[in-house]
């Protein structure tokens, strides 16, 4: 389904990805450990075509979509989604218009089904009835479940998600990780969390993989992650706060 073949990405003199390989099965929902810093976003705006790398290839379902030009590209990543590290709502549109932004550019579909689709979205994620508010009326959790709604409410069949539930108390965190497990379950998506949530790992996760230096250093199911023999993850794993980072 998605495949990452030796990506090399530097900004000015600081190289981020160093010959980073990962491959993800259509279905899985993958989690990428990685400390701060450690270049989690820029793999994913790799894996979103936002970004071009120095060298290397990213697949969506064989399509090297590297290579490819503007036109081509929009067509190929059609159906992905991601959900920004920053949540990203548009602070001037309501919490309906935000939904429904994407399915009215796009004019995927006429008004009377985006507004149920909307509807839809926004039942899913727990926020009904809040079509009118803005983001600014919104608290922390809130605001992720809308940039949720936003993100599932066009039916995407791969979904990045990064740093969902960084900042989110336990509870509210726990509630995102039940809803990734539930969209992925609905959508029978491809999922890829990026974290440095343990817990959050541990739930949604059925592979692992740690982001170290540049590239992937390990991807495993979860049962054998925590059982690497390997001080760089051990540590990781030692030193991590649930729902926070790394001390
Ligand atoms: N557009 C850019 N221009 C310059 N440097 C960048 C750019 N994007 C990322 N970087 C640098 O690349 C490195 C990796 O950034 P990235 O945002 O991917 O980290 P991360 O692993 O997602 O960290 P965090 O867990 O804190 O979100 C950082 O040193 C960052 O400053
Ligand atoms: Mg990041």
């Amino acid at each position: 389904m998605i495949e990452v073949e030796d990506l090399w990405k530097s900004y000015g003199k600081k190289e981020v990805l160093k010959g980073l390989n990962l491959k993800i099965a259509s279905g899985d929902t993958q989690v990428i450990l990685g400390r701060s810093g450690e270049g989690k976003s820029v793999l994913l705006r790799q894996i979103m075509g936002i970004e071009k790398p120095d060298k290397g290839s990213v697949f969506l379902d064989r399509v090297n979509i590297s290579q490819l030009k503007a036109a081509a590209l929009l067509k190929a990543i059609r159906e992905v989604g991601m959900l920004f590290q920053a949540g990203a709502l548009f602070d001037s549109l309501t919490v309906g218009e935000n939904t429904a932004f994407y399915l009215r550019q796009h004019r995927i579909c006429p008004e009377l089904e985006i507004q149920e689709r909307v509807y839809e979205a926004l039942r899913m994620v727990g926020l009904e009835g809040t079509e009118l508010l803005m983001p600014g009326d919104l608290s922390g959790g809130m605001r992720k479940r809308a940039a949720l709604a936003r993100l599932i409410v066009y039916r995407p069949k791969v979904l990045l998600y990064d740093e969902p539930t960084t900042g989110l108390d336990p509870i509210t965190a726990m509630q995102i990780n039940d809803l990734i497990l539930q969209i992925q379950k609905e959508l029978d998506a491809t999922s890829i969390v990026v974290t440095h949530d343990i817990c959050s790992a541990f739930h949604v996760g059925n592979k692992i993989a740690l982001n170290h230096q540049g590239r992937i250093l390990y991807n495993t199911s979860k049962e054998e992650f925590a059982r690497i023999d390997d001080p760089t993850v051990q540590t990781f794993l030692n030193n991590a706060i649930p729902n926070g980072g790394i001390r």
